[in-house]
């Protein structure tokens, strides 16, 4: 498909801007990129160190599928971004993703993803993929250990990086919405690290140890506690504390 992109300057979030086009009533497929967001925010409300020259950039999507599924665009997004980013990379260097949607290379994070969606009971309005990826900079106060592309030494700018983005998105969306998660979940779990580990999982509420057993055909992550009961994480943060 071929999208629409809209290109702006310094913006507050790129997902507040495409709040704006689905307002103005923007079709599925519309993208919008900044060059610099002054209130870039991440997930469980972080905020997203956002200046000029890396990549901002939101996806409107009004996929025709249940609410409940609609986590699974973020590891559609995940594995779009990996297979931009893994081409780009010289000898040596991994792209892995990591439960539930960030990508990393050589284990650092350079990527980061959000997904905000307006529902109406189980029918699905509308979805906004925001993505952020440290083309030059880096956050000044990195909560996890991060990295850019120029660290990599690699020589692209965010709007050719987003020409490659926009492409894989909508492929990998497509394969999604006409065979399901199943191909979406063996990329992502090609790339995955994490799966088989000691992991501690932070909830909203709630945090605790376990083995990250497996990613269910949902997306959810199948945490198996220490005396063997299993409990289904569809929501949280996840960090590895050994090996798998
Ligand atoms: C994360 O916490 O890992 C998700 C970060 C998502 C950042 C992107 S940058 C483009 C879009 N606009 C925002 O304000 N956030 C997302």
């Amino acid at each position: 498909m071929t999208a629409t992109w809209v290109r702006l300057g310094a913006v507050g979030s790129t997902n507040d801007a495409a709040r704006r086009l689905i307002a103005e009533g923007a079709a599925d497929g519309t993208v919008v990129t900044a060059t610099e967001q002054t209130a870039g925010r991440g997930r469980r409300g972080n905020t997203w160190a956002s200046p000029p020259g890396n990549l901002y950039l939101s996806a409107i999507l009004r996929p025709a599928a249940p609410a409940s599924v609609l986590g699974q665009l973020g590891f559609v997004a995940a594995v779009a971004l990996a297979e931009t980013l893994a081409p780009l990379l010289g000898a040596g260097h991994t792209v892995a993703l990591k439960w539930p949607n960030d990508v990393l290379v050589d284990d650092r994070k350079i990527a980061g993803i959000l997904l905000e969606c307006e529902t109406a009971g189980a029918t699905v309005r509308w979805v906004i993929v925001g993505i952020g990826v440290n083309v030059a900079n880096g956050p000044a106060v990195a909560r996890v250990p991060a990295t850019t592309l120029a660290a990599l030494e690699i020589a692209i700018t965010p709007e050719a990086l987003a020409v490659g983005l926009i492409d894989a998105l909508f492929a990998w969306r497509s394969v999604w919405q006409c065979d399901g998660f199943a191909p979406i979940r063996a990329a992502w779990l090609a790339r995955a690290i994490g799966v088989g580990a000691i992991i501690r999982v932070n909830l909203e509420r709630d945090s605790f140890e376990a083995r990250f057993a497996a990613l269910d055909d949902s997306g959810a992550l199948v945490a198996e506690l220490p005396g063997g009961a299993r409990r289904l994480v569809a929501a949280g943060d996840v960090h590895l504390l050994g090996a798998a």
